[in-house]
């Protein structure tokens, strides 16, 4: 079984190089589910139906998200009804939207659940150790999962690997997003949990995570106010991980697939 983890998917320069590299990819690497991260989709600020629908025609099938989310106040109503769309599941559950769903593919019940880190993110989430064991505990035993994989969208390399050690050996892999920057750490762990910090972004190359360069540098210069302007031409980066699963449901590989595109 393989499964494509792409990383936070950034406005158009990101949907067009998830529609110039994943139809390709897919039929070469013989991938069974693509799973991506879509909080940055529409115009790098939440997601749209239309957008969701143009990259799930080029072949990703299940989408995750972040903080990010909740900026286009009409996707709620996807996150409550699309059981493909998940949110991270320690926003409070009166919140919009599920923080993980099931699919079945290759004769395999498979489990994605979404998680918001804590440290340096201001968001009203629950605390995502006890979030995670809550959900293994009302959810393995019920519908029997064959794979679990987790999307731990948070800042801090440190809470994203001590969380990855805290799962070791009860989910197939956890895969960290939300920082835009790739990391080179992806291995598995003693107990047979497939890791990686941040798959990176898919989007524009010549960027800070999407957004003008020169836009984010007077930001953090100078003291006037700036409004955010995407990068929409240019050169693209691909980014992702692919996991192998073996018959006995356990990780076998995580390597990185990126892309750098014209
Ligand atoms: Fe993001
Ligand atoms: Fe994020």
């Amino acid at each position: 079984m393989k499964i494509l983890f792409i990383g936070d998917i950034v406005a158009k320069p990101g949907r067009a190089a998830i529609k110039e590299v994943l139809p390709k990819l897919r039929e070469k690497e013989k991938i069974d589910l693509v799973i991506a991260n879509i909080e940055n989709l529409s115009h790098g600020k939440g997601a749209t139906i239309d957008k969701v629908d143009e990259i799930r025609d080029a072949g990703v099938d299940i989408f995750t998200s972040g903080n990010h989310i909740w900026f286009k106040s009409e996707f709620t109503e996807t996150l409550d009804s699309d059981p493909t769309v998940i949110r991270p599941a320690n926003y409070p559950a009166d919140n919009p939207g599920f923080g993980f769903t099931f699919v079945d593919v290759a004769k395999k019940k498979v489990m994605i659940i979404n998680l918001l880190g804590r440290q340096w993110i201001d968001q009203p989430v629950d605390e995502p150790y006890r979030a995670i064991d809550v959900i293994l505990l009302d959810q393995v035993d019920k519908e029997k999962p064959d794979i679990i994989v987790v999307d731990f969208h948070a800042e801090a390399t440190s809470e994203k690997n001590a969380l990855a050690w805290f799962l070791d050996g009860r989910v197939t892999a956890v895969i960290g997003t939300h920082t835009h920057i790739p990391t080179c750490d992806q291995w598995i762990l003693p107990k047979g949990t497939a890791f990686v910090s941040d798959i990176g972004m898919t989007g524009a190359l010549h960027s800070v995570l999407g957004v003008k360069p020169d836009i984010i540098i007077r930001k953090q210069k100078d003291t006037e106010p700036v409004k955010f302007e995407w990068v929409e031409t240019g050169p693209k980066v691909f980014r992702s991980v692919l996991l192998e699963i073996d018959t006995k449901n356990k990780a076998k590989d995580i390597r990185r697939l990126d892309f750098n595109l014209e």
